[in-house]
């Protein structure tokens, strides 16, 4: 077989990653440390919550998917080193000796680090995602011997457009504009003028990330850079172990609040969901880098959208479908009612009855709750998370053409070896396969439930089935009642 070209390309460089400690950033270090012979990886992470760095940083490898690293390679930890530091902070708050040694040593950069928060305020998420990419372009404009610098987008950035193409769309606020409203204005003033500056984007994460773009674009130094956009990045699909996930945003939040009982039905259609397992993401960036490198000359700013939708397209509808009929067979041992999830396509009018649903339902449970002696918090909980499916139900609901051209051209470049090494072919994964465990490796992982409590959570699930039945008799039972006293009135 041949020699592996991307292994060629990582082999003794020094990577440099923003954002290793979240759920894309720990797949691509572990996949890193595990498929190639990079020589050493900086990893920027900051204090956060209580905690130094390192401590954060050593929590890292506590999580299940560096186990298999751990039993091939037990000395791994040679290769990874922390770098104390903050993105929003100009020169990303570097200690003198761990600047001198990024840029004399770095050969490589992922800058995955953001904030991915739908409804994050405005200022904050410009200053993460858009100043934060300025001061990690700055850094690298200082580097001696960098030979690639790649930017993790989203295929969403673009979301006001039908289609998106491989390229940077003009945004009609300039991140220059952003920059001097962001330092002029208060948070309140801010936050008022946020809907006029969002114009068509949904929400401030897809904005910003427009923004940085743009900012890319316009201020990139004289090294090789690409852009690499993915869709909505889900669990793992085979490795390094399958059906692994700690993210709580987009799909796995809808999951998590409908295993809860919290959600019963979520506003979708049946338009193509772009959903790209993580580990197969973390490959194609991973070959993105040596993409960029390698044809440096023909194309100034690369950008490769990497969606589903183009060669192995599944519905919103069909994924929820396929995923919750085994919301019954791992019940949750913390749900306040039967999980009776339900997708149906989204109107004002739908909104609106699935709002008034909701509100009757946890209205209903509080007053069981109060009548048992309980504190009542579940209205308040399913208003919440009410709100929050909201705001991810304008993807449900929409649909994009994306075009594919460089992920497609860079998977015809590689050879048999990279290909079974990194492979990123979306059009191989088997969604029922993947989709069939998907939700017990959410209430294994992220979740937290060890599966040895299913006996009682199964129990749970029975008495709450059981009340369920209750309430429905009731329903049914006054129903008829008070159509037979009206009719009984209006003849007698
Ligand atoms: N997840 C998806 O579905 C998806 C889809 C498309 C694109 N993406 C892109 O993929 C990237 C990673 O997303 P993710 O899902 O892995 O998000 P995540 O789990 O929330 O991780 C975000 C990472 O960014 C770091 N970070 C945030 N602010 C920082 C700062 N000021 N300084 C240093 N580090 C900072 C976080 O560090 P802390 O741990 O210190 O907070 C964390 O490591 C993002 O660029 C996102 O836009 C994600």
């Amino acid at each position: 077989m041949a020699t592996s070209k991307i292994c060629k390309f990582y082999n003794n460089q020094n990577v440099f990653i923003t954002g290793g400690s979240g759920f894309v950033g720990k797949v691509l270090i572990e996949k890193l440390l595990r498929s190639t012979n990079v020589h050493t990886i900086y990893v920027l992470i900051r204090a956060k919550k209580g905690h130094d760095a390192q401590k954060r940083f050593d929590d890292i490898f506590d999580s299940i998917i560096f186990d298999k690293l751990k039993s091939k390679q037990p000395e791994f930890k040679n290769r990874v080193v922390p770098i104390c530091g903050d993105c929003v902070t100009n020169g990303l708050g570097l200690s003198e000796g761990d600047k001198e040694r990024l840029i004399s040593e770095v050969n490589i950069v992922f800058h995955v680090a953001a904030s991915v928060y739908f409804d994050e305020h405005i200022c904050k998420a410009y200053t993460i995602n858009c100043k934060g990419t300025e001061n990690v372009l700055s850094l690298c404009k200082e580097m001696s011997v960098l030979k690639v610098f790649m930017h993790v987008s989203t295929a969403y950035s673009n979301c006001n457009r039908p289609s998106v193409d491989e390229v940077i769309y003009d945004t009609p606020v300039k991140y220059t504009q952003m920059e001097n409203l962001v330092h002029k204005s208060t948070m309140e003033e801010m936050e008022k003028l946020t809907p006029k500056l969002l114009e068509s984007w949904p929400n401030t994460y897809t904005f910003t990330k427009a923004l940085a773009e743009n900012l890319i674009q316009d201020n990139y130094g004289n090294f090789p850079l690409g852009i690499f956009r993915p869709g909505i990045v889900t669990s793992t699909y085979k490795e390094p172990l399958e059906n692994w996930s700690d993210s709580n945003s987009g799909p796995n939040m809808v999951l998590r609040c409908a295993s809860l009982g919290y959600t019963q039905i979520f506003s979708a259609n049946h338009s193509k969901i772009e959903m790209v397992p993580v580990d197969l993401t973390v490959a194609a960036l991973i070959a993105t880098a040596w993409d960029v490198y390698f044809n440096q000359n023909q194309q100034q700013l690369p950008i490769y959208n990497y969606v589903s939708s183009t060669d192995n397209a599944l519905t919103v509808h069909e994924f929820f479908l396929l995923i919750c009929t085994q919301l019954r067979n791992y019940p949750s041992n913390k749900a306040v009612w039967v999980p009776n999830f339900q997708t149906i396509p989204g109107s004002p009018v739908t909104d609106f009855l699935i709002y008034c649903y909701h509100l009757v339902l946890g209205l209903s449970l509080d007053f069981l709750r109060l009548f048992c002696l309980k504190k009542p918090k579940i209205f308040l909980g399913m208003i919440k998370t009410h709100l929050a499916m909201t705001r991810l139900s304008h993807f449900g609901n929409r649909e994009w053409t994306f075009s594919n051209k460089n992920v497609k051209e860079m998977w015809g470049q590689m050879n048999e070896t990279d290909r079974n090494l990194f492979n990123f072919d979306i059009g191989s994964v088997q969604w029922v396969y993947y989709l069939r465990n998907y939700f017990k490796g959410l209430k294994v992982h992220l979740m937290k439930e060890n599966l040895e409590t299913l006996p009682e959570a199964k129990t749970r699930l029975k008495k709450l089935q059981f009340l369920q039945n209750g309430m429905h008799f009731l329903v049914i039972f006054f129903g008829i009642s008070t159509i037979f006293i009206l009719m009984l009135k209006f003849y007698c």
